[in-house]
């Protein structure tokens, strides 16, 4: 790669930022296009919040084709920006800032992303589907919403604490009124009359993640069509995706989403199609060499 007086340039705020997949992902899509652009991870501190003010201005001063935001900065970041896309004001989190012309929008990709990712690797349309949702924090909520859009029949939102999952629910449930939306504690008997006709149970939780212990959910409940979805991608077999196959359960692991979240905003700076397979490739290496 050559950097030059013509290279445009892309990456990521965070903090921490040192386990990001993104670069690696991000610099191989620019090579597979042949495109003079670098993605570069940017440890944006959050004990200051001057700090990611100066960070996003610097995005105009220095004329970057845009950034991915992640923990964090996703919810502070919109105060920043100049226009918020409806799903991220909704959401009330961004994770790609576009600029264009020194004017900063936010968008957020991760439950789109998700919903590409499961499509891709399961089929699975959402549309009339039954779903059950372990979680409520920032990472349930994108995928809540991109759900919604779909118009499923039925979701359940599954959470330790019941009333975060209430308050989700309420924030949505008046303007998406063709889903029928219930919320439940995580217990054993209630997960299993949740998932005994479910299409879909989806962790949006980090358990599951190395070091972080292990969802107990009874996949033995779930009817034999049902697919097993887990966001966290390290391990990219969860305990909960080996215990769906165990059951001979099909399952969706989370590397796609980050995937699909990554090319909507390459597509988004570049205007060009994302090349996903080089993409994938490159985030699995990364991964690896871990
Ligand atoms: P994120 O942005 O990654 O979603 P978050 O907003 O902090 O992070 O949300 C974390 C989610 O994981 C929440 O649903 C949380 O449940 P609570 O609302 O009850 O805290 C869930 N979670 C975290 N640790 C958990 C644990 N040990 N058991 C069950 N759920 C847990």
């Amino acid at each position: 790669m050559t950097i030059n007086g013509h290279t445009k340039i892309t990456g990521i705020f965070g903090d921490p930022i040192g386990h990001t997949l993104s670069p690696a992902m991000q610099n191989a899509a620019f090579k597979a296009v042949g495109l003079n652009a670098v993605y570069v991870p940017f440890h944006v501190k959050a004990d200051d919040p001057a700090v990611l003010k100066a960070a996003v201005e610097g995005l105009r001063a220095m004329r970057f084709l845009g950034v991915n935001v992640t923990i964090p900065h996703k919810e502070r970041v919109l105060r920043y920006l100049d226009e918020i896309y409806p799903h991220a004001a909704d959401i009330g989190a961004v994770n790609t800032i576009v600029n264009r012309d020194g004017r900063l929008f936010g968008y957020n990709t991760d439950g789109t992303g998700y919903l590409l990712s499961l499509r891709d690797e399961t089929g699975l349309r959402i549309a009339r589907k039954k779903i059950v949702i372990i979680g409520a924090g920032g990472a349930a909520r994108g995928i809540f919403y991109a759900m919604l859009g779909m118009k499923p029949s039925s979701i359940v939102l599954v959470n330790r604490t019941i009333r975060r999952a209430n308050t989700l629910a309420k924030a949505f449930e008046a303007r998406f009124s063709s889903t029928d939306i219930r919320t439940s504690a995580l217990q054993r008997g209630a997960l299993i009359e949740h998932l005994s006709n479910a299409d879909l149970v989806v962790n949006t939780t980090s358990i599951g993640m190395m070091g972080k212990g292990e969802l107990d959910i009874p996949v033995e409940a779930l009817p034999p069509k049902a697919i097993v979805s887990d966001i966290v991608y390290r391990p990219s077999k969860t305990g909960l995706l080996k215990a769906a196959e165990k059951r001979r359960l099909k399952t969706h692991g989370g590397l796609g989403m980050l995937v699909r979240q990554g090319a909507i905003g390459f597509e988004l700076w570049t205007g060009m199609k994302a090349p996903v397979s080089v993409m994938t490739g490159a985030a699995l290496k990364a991964l690896k060499h871990r």
